[in-house]
């Protein structure tokens, strides 16, 4: 690696992550390390240019007070404290912090403004020749940011040594699979094996309501069809993971309890042994979109919204039947255009429709008759742990009704959610 480094201890610093964030915004590299770090282990880390003390309240992590280890102090670089012992605390306000960041950074570390894109690309695409040498790679590619941006990365560093297996489980969004097939397939020119295992999904799935055995199901399937799939192959050594860095940070540290397991494909059954590649682990999501561009990604999969693992088995409520799963996939498709045509894609975290299990009386040629409703939803979000409602104009969401009752058969009916999260969640279920 070329670059130069700025290593961040965790001392339980609530605002460590942002710290990283900001210095790596500045153009040069930075990791978040526990505080108890060995001789050893920062002998092997490359181009530490300083170190920032990222304290928290008194420093105190299970009843005993932290500190960073002797290794860590006896590194001979700069070194700057945030909220331990006498430190200040961080500014608060931003032009402050950018101004004591840059002047550390640059001023006290002199460190290069070498982290950027391009280098990154060069230096991942070398470390990934380097480990995996001669063999083959397997990944599971679903057609979002973090996989797309692996596979990417991967079909640079060792071509078709690399599969992809996309599986389609029935639950995508309008013209996901395709996109993979033309993006992946055609133009990059990926070995690429499709699976379109959506009956065997919806059969698994037959008349099971309940949200979390679904997701159960859906999660489970997927893992059997995937695995079903590399036992096909032969000498794979190697699993590519789209995991990223708040993956692993909110997955917890020495001092911070864990805010969310995180696993990607786990799960695998253990005489299927792969040794783990994941190049975009130290990346954060704005870092991971940016790779994907350079690579020549187009826009949609890489500004693509959140959507899901279960996708749209989550957004057909209770038992999923085909009708509503047609009608839920038709007006999200033209929820999103007209997201599009409007100008507001980029604008809004999250918006989608989904389809509650109940039906209304409508009119047609003069006769009643009982159809589905269509809710449509859209939210602004920082961390999605809370949500607020995107205040859409009443003229866009009356032109997205209209479309949707004239294009979307069975559907006699369009609602506006206009519950944040809390008292809702941002899914229905
Ligand atoms: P909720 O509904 O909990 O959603 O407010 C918060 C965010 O998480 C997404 N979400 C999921 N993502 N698997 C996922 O990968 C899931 O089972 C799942 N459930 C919710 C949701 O779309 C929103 O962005």
């Amino acid at each position: 690696m070329k670059q130069d480094m700025i290593l961040i201890i965790d001392l339980g610093g609530e605002q460590n992550a942002l710290l990283a964030r900001e210095i790596r915004a500045l153009g040069v590299y930075t990791e978040i390390h526990p505080y108890d770090l060995d001789a050893d282990t920062l002998a092997k880390i490359p181009g530490i240019r300083g170190v920032i003390l990222g304290g928290g309240p008194n420093n105190i992590v299970d009843g005993v007070a932290v500190h960073p280890s002797d290794a860590i102090m006896s590194l001979g670089v700069p070194t700057l404290a945030f909220d331990y012992k006498d430190a200040a605390p961080i500014p608060e306000d931003a032009e402050a912090r950018a101004a004591l960041l840059n002047d550390f950074v640059f001023g006290q570390c002199h460190a290069d403004k070498n982290w950027n894109v391009q280098n990154f690309i060069e230096d991942q695409v070398e470390l990934l020749r380097r480990q995996i040498g001669d063999g083959k790679v397997l990944l599971a590619l679903s057609g979002g940011v973090d996989s797309s941006v692996v596979a990417a990365l991967l079909i640079r560093a060792i071509g078709d040594r690399l599969t992809c297996v996309h599986v389609n489980h029935g639950l995508l969004r309008k013209g996901e699979p395709e996109q993979v097939i033309k993006v992946f397939g055609e133009e990059l020119g990926a070995n690429l094996v499709y699976v379109d295992a959506t009956d065997r999904f919806l059969s698994k799935l037959e008349g099971v309501a309940e949200p979390e055995a679904k997701r159960k199901i859906i999660g489970a399937e997927f893992i059997r069809v995937f695995e079903e799939e590399a036992r096909k192959l032969v000498g794979v050594d190697f699993l590519g993971q789209g995991t990223i860095y708040p993956d692993i940070l909110e997955s917890g540290s020495k001092t911070v309890k864990a805010v969310k397991a995180h696993h990607n494909v786990g799960g695998l059954p253990d005489d299927l042994k792969f040794e783990l590649v994941e190049p975009i682990k130290m990346l954060f999501k704005d870092e991971v979109r940016a790779v994907g561009k350079a690579l020549g990604l187009p826009d949609n999969m890489v500004y693509r919204q959140p959507f899901p693992g279960p996708g749209l088995g989550v957004r057909c409520i209770g038992a999923i039947t085909r009708d509503r799963l047609e009608a839920v996939r038709e007006s999200d498709a033209i929820l999103r255009e007209e997201f599009d045509k409007a100008g507001l894609a980029g604008k809004v975290w999250q918006y989608f429709t989904c389809i509650p299990d109940f039906r209304s009386v409508g009119v047609k040629d003069n006769a009643r008759y009982m159809g589905w409703a269509v809710v449509i939803r859209a939210v602004n979000t920082v961390d999605a742990m809370t949500a607020t409602v995107e205040p859409l104009e009443f003229a866009f969401l009356s032109k997205v009704t209209n479309r949707i009752l004239n294009e979307v058969k069975g559907v006699n009916r369009v609602l506006y959610d206009l519950s944040p999260k809390p008292v809702a969640t941002i899914e229905w279920e």
